[in-house]
């Protein structure tokens, strides 16, 4: 048997300053998430999700976002930023944000509890936003949250999948990021549900997966991505991360741990692996506790 094809080099979307920070119960401050995103762009990651545009209520760890992003915005990266409505996206165009993602959940549970709307009323929600942002030249991301499975609803149709990823193509959002919110895929159910996208019209080469790494599936789960020839993966430096609205959500897949397998599998990046490591180290000092991913643990203890 031949082996499937793997790119040569792979997108990594890094989410650590998002999803990461948006889940943490201290409070970092601002200065602190500059200095953080000012590293991992150091590092060589070229796409860094910076903040978040959502009400402050919601989401108090990411409040500072007209405080933070103006510190970074000259960085030489790709920054995008998380914005659920027009009011988001307003705050996010008024600060210079060229990249922004609207986030839709493909089970009404989550909807509600994400955005306080059903399915087809984020949607609705949504669709002013994109085509603003596109009419203003920004590029957009659509994000599906509980694409896998969900804690409310179990086991989630790939259908249900497929009919919001359409959507949201319609809308006019560029790539699509495939999320595991709380981490139950397997590598077998990430294959039948991007077969089923492609077989809806949606090239592989607009999509993303965004795993977290609940049951230790996120690493397999994106080999499977990849073999499929995907090449944008989404992770969190130092496997930061969760989802405040959904509490089963542990941490993202890991940068370091995916650098690892990438480097291992001759897969380039252009992200110093080292440089990361020592910038995950320093934000869990700051945090006051270690980080969870075990290549940033391992390369720690290495004998020197
Ligand atoms: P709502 O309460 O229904 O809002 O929340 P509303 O539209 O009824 O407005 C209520 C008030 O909020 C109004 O103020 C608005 O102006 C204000 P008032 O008139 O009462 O004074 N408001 C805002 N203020 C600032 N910025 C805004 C904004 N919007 C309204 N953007 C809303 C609806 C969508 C705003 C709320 O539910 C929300 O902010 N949700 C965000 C939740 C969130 O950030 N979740 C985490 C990110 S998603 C995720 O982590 C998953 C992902 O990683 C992928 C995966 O793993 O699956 C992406
Ligand atoms: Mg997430």
């Amino acid at each position: 048997m031949t082996a499937p094809t793997l790119p040569a080099r792979v997108r990594i979307h890094e989410v650590g300053p998002r999803d990461g920070l948006q889940n943490e119960s201290t409070v970092i401050p601002v200065e602190v998430k500059a200095e953080f995103i000012r590293r991992l762009v150091d590092a060589g990651l070229d796409t860094v999700e910076a903040t978040s545009f959502v009400h402050p209520k919601w989401v108090p760890q990411l409040a500072d976002a007209e405080e933070l992003f103006p510190q970074v915005r000259e960085l030489p990266a790709r920054l995008p930023v998380l914005v659920p409505n027009e009011r988001g996206l307003a705050r996010a165009l008024d600060l210079g944000a060229r990249r922004v993602a609207v986030f839709a959940s493909v089970t009404e549970s989550f909807a509600r509890a994400n955005l306080n709307r059903t399915v087809a009323e984020s949607l609705a929600m949504f669709a002013p936003v994109v085509a603003r942002a596109n009419a203003e030249g920004l590029a957009v991301r659509g994000y599906l949250s509980m694409c896998f499975g969900d804690p409310w609803e179990g086991e989630v149709p790939v259908s249900q999948v497929v009919e919001v990823a359409v959507r949201l193509r319609e809308l006019g959002c560029g790539e699509l990021s495939l999320g595991d919110t709380i981490g139950v895929a397997t590598p077998g159910r990430v294959a039948e549900v991007l077969t089923a996208l492609n077989a809806a019209g949606l090239p592989t080469d607009g999509l993303a997966v965004h795993f977290h790494d609940t049951y230790g599936q996120a690493l397999a789960n994106t080999l499977a991505a990849l073999q499929h020839g995907v090449t944008t993966v989404d992770a969190s430096a130092g496997g930061l991360g969760g989802c405040p609205f959904a509490r089963s959500a542990t941490g993202n897949l890991a940068t370091e741990d995916l650098l690892w397998m990438l480097r291992g599998l001759g897969i380039e990046t252009g992200v110093d692996l080292d440089r990361l490591v020592a910038t995950s180290r320093w934000l869990a000092d700051r945090l006051g506790r270690p980080s969870p991913s075990r290549t940033v643990t391992a390369l720690s203890h290495k004998e020197s």
